[in-house]
């Protein structure tokens, strides 16, 4: 008998995704994306973004169900994520979900969105080893996992004490006067520019924090720092070296990311090391990751780019582990929680 297909939906913030898992075979995973309407508010407006949800949706459904040449009839069960994320966003897709399952009568799993983005991974590279550490970081979120099963035994090991890395990255392009949002370009700038020229502070990195914190994260220093240096350079009628800033500001948040995820790889000994979400893009990161991983023995499993940034994937193949793992479903009553806590997967 063939595995159950499993239809996912994501709307946790500014992409509608939909995507048709079967097992860990990927069918079809269509994205649209809100991003345009928000760019010249410089950040996401949330009743924008829930709006063009509704809008999205039911298109972005065919399309899906089109790519994968399934109809609704042939869906077993409906994951949907019920959180972290914009209460607005999250109750588009979780209204739709429980429509859906309602209506052809299969089994519904609210999902957890974070844990989301480690589990795509298993689409991509196949079945995951008996124990892994994962690294998911984006605009919302910078949280090391220790995961056994993605779908019935993840703990939280750390998050970030302030902003997400993706975060301080949009901040320091506002900063150099980059386009929102700024990661992509500050990204592309630290590649022209020197990362020894200038040598940031490293969050929660001396002997006592590193004891108190092993698994946090800590960024908010680091950008006061990038925005003092660019004061003063303005202060003093110099030009801003601004290559060298994205490249030493690129190298602290790399170095950071890197060392507590290895770090929490060795204390926990594991030999694999997923990262998923928007941030894996970062070019400095996936070059040291790779790097100080080969060193350590660990290996390094990242999706490309498109199941790293908020897709349907990274839900289904969720919804696909609990169905596989025999996870009894949600109710069809299930709330969502804009603060879901990574200790659940599922609500
Ligand atoms: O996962 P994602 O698409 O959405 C959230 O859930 O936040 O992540 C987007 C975040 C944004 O902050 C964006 O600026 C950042 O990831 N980002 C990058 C790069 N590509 C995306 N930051 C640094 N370097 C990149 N190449
Ligand atoms: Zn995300």
């Amino acid at each position: 008998m063939p595995a159950p297909l499993v239809l996912g939906i994501e709307t946790s913030c500014d992409e509608t995704g939909v995507a048709l898992v079967r097992g860990r075979d990927l069918l079809a995973d269509v994205t649209a994306s809100s991003m345009d309407e928000h760019a010249r508010f410089g950040g996401i407006v949330p009743e924008v973004a829930s709006r063009a949800h509704l809008e999205a949706f039911v298109p972005t459904l065919d399309a899906a169900l089109a790519a994968a040449a399934v109809d609704l009839a042939d869906v077993d069960a409906v994951a949907v994520t019920a959180g972290p994320g914009l209460v607005g966003s999250l109750t588009v897709g979780t209204a739709a979900a429980k429509a859906l399952a309602l209506a052809t009568g299969v089994p519904l799993y609210g999902v957890n969105h974070v844990i989301g983005h480690a589990a795509v991974d298993e689409l991509v590279h196949g079945p995951f080893p008996e124990k892994f550490v994962a690294l998911v970081v984006s605009g919302g979120h910078t949280s090391l996992l220790l995961v056994r099963d993605v779908a019935t035994d993840v703990v939280e090991l750390g998050q970030t004490l302030d902003d997400a890395a993706g975060e301080a990255f949009d901040k320091v392009g506002r900063l150099l006067g980059l386009p929102y949002p700024g990661g992509p370009h500050v990204d592309r700038l630290a590649r022209t520019g020197d990362p020894e020229a200038i040598r940031f502070p490293r969050g929660l990195s001396s002997a006592k924090d590193r004891e108190r914190h092993p698994y946090d994260f800590s960024f908010s220093g680091l950008k006061t720092a990038v925005a003092r240096y660019v004061e003063g350079c303005e202060d003093r009628g110099e030009e801003v070296p601004a290559a060298d800033v994205a490249a030493g500001f690129s190298e602290a948040v790399a170095d950071v990311l890197v060392s507590r995820a290895l770090g929490a790889c060795e204390l926990n000994a594991c030999d694999t090391l997923v990262i998923g979400g928007g941030f894996s893009a970062n070019s400095r990161l996936r070059e040291l990751a790779a790097e100080r991983a080969e060193q350590q023995g660990v290996t390094v499993r990242i999706p490309p780019i498109r199941y790293c940034t908020d897709n349907g994937a990274m839900i289904a193949a969720l919804g696909s582990a609990l169905v596989r793992a025999g996870a009894a479903p949600s109710a069809l009553d299930l709330p969502t929680d804009s603060g879901m806590p990574l200790t659940r997967v599922q609500m």
